[in-house]
């Protein structure tokens, strides 16, 4: 029998940075009046130098157990949507699985942009209906800070960072995730991307010139097309997400919508013949957060009580790829009273999963010293010392440097 994947948990991070329109417009030109009219934006969260893509995504993860009330170890699978991971592998959801100390969970990222919850929470649903796993931790997580130029108006004043999760469990009881919808189309890539360091014949490290070139990987954005693109889709893939629940858009309460621009917001309201007021808002307080915006944005509308047992909220997402895409949840728990809920207990667990992480490593390092083989350090000393990085010849690399 297949199962219903229902929202249990909900948990946001935000970096305790605040930067403002007034602020930004000091370092780059542009103004406060220009970013709040053509986008809704007033400020942004800027992760610490300390935090990274993978521990905001810990502390919002941590928060959502708090409130699903379960242990890292009931997780069967963590799905983290994220275009600002640390490394290619390990995944960011391969280091949130350690900082849990979730181990009996499989761990992934998934790379969709700014659709990525979207299709997170598809994949988990799925996941969950054919009962592979019972409990899936979606996490949408940020740090977009590290990969905007900074002198770059057209992109740097729309984005920001911050991480937001949930807890999925299966249950027989209908409910839950009711339908979804996922579309692609790669024709667009090129409007808005973020090229690795990986993305020309000679491998380069951040920061390196090439051919005349500063390889940059930051954001690139065709700030009007991606405009036009998302506007003709998201009214779209919203009615389609609710013909394919079986409802009608009279049916819905909340649509929670990925936070990229107000306008974008407003024009897929028009088109269905919908107040502007059933669509969630926050992206005033926290700007563009990519793949973290729609959980972030659920968090605010339950901390707001405008979600109530029983109501059909639509999440829909668009972004690089091109990507786009929606679901439909029938929410129905009520915010749980959170002197209840032991989060004190499970954040001791957390300190004796690190703690197990690192004797875990010192054991690795130990048995491999004891076998005689180099540890991964000295391996790594000595490629550099013979003139060569995994990636490729630095020789080459060079070379090309200094003809710059
Ligand atoms: N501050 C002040 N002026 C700015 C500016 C800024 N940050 N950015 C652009 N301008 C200027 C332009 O130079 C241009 O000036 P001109 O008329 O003298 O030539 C004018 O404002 C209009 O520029 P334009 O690029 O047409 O602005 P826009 O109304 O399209 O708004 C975006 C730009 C980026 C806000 C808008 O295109 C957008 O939101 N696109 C979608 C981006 C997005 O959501 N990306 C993520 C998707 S997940």
């Amino acid at each position: 029998m297949l199962k219903y994947a229902h929202i249990i948990g909900w948990g946001s991070y935000l970096p305790d940075r605040i930067l403002t329109n007034q602020e930004l417009a000091k370092t780059v030109d542009t103004n406060d009046e220009w970013i709040r009219a053509r986008t809704g934006i007033h400020q942004r969260h800027i992760a610490a130098s300390n935090e990274t893509t993978a521990t905001i995504a810990f502390e919002a993860a941590a928060r959502a157990l708090d409130v699903a009330q379960i242990n890292p170890s009931e997780i069967g699978l963590i799905i983290v949507a994220t275009s600002t991971p640390e490394y290619v592998f390990p995944s960011t959801a391969c280091r949130v699985q350690d900082y849990l100390g979730a181990r009996r969970a499989g761990a992934f990222d998934l790379s969709a942009a700014c659709t990525g919850f979207v299709y997170a929470l598809s994949m988990a649903a799925n996941a969950i209906a054919t009962e592979s796993v019972n409990s899936v931790l979606v996490i949408g997580t940020e740090t977009m800070s590290r990969v905007l130029d900074w002198q770059d108006r057209s992109t740097c004043i729309l984005f920001g960072d911050g991480a937001g999760a949930i807890v999925l469990r299966g249950s027989s009881v209908p409910g839950g995730v009711m339908s979804s919808i996922l579309r692609s189309d790669g024709s667009g890539g090129d409007l808005l991307r973020l090229p690795t360091v990986y993305n020309t014949a000679i491998p380069v490290l951040k920061g390196s010139y090439v051919n005349g070139h500063h390889e940059s990987n930051t954001i690139e954005m065709d700030g009007r097309q991606v405009f036009r693109f998302a506007t003709k889709v998201v009214a779209n893939v919203i009615a389609d997400a609710v013909t394919k629940a079986g409802l009608t858009m009279d049916d819905i309460d909340l649509i929670i919508p990925h936070q990229a621009n107000s306008r974008i917001i407003e024009s897929a309201a028009k088109k269905l013949k919908i107040s502007t007021d059933r669509f969630y808002m926050n992206i005033a307080q926290v700007g563009n957060t990519s793949a973290a915006s729609i959980p972030l944005a659920l968090c605010d509308a339950v901390a707001e009580r405008q979600l109530k047992p029983d109501n059909n909220v639509v999440f829909v997402g668009f972004g690089g790829g091109l990507t786009w895409g929606a679901s439909v949840v029938k929410w129905d728990v009520t915010p749980p009273d959170m002197e209840e809920r032991g989060s004190e207990w499970r954040r001791t667990r957390y300190v004796a999963a690190r703690a197990r992480s690192k004797l875990r490593q010192w054991q690795r390092k130990t048995s491999a010293r004891l076998a005689g083989s180099p540890t991964p350090e000295a391996r790594l000393k000595d490629a550099d010392k013979q003139g060569t990085i995994a990636a490729g010849d630095n020789k080459e690399r060079n070379q090309s440097i200094k003809k710059d």
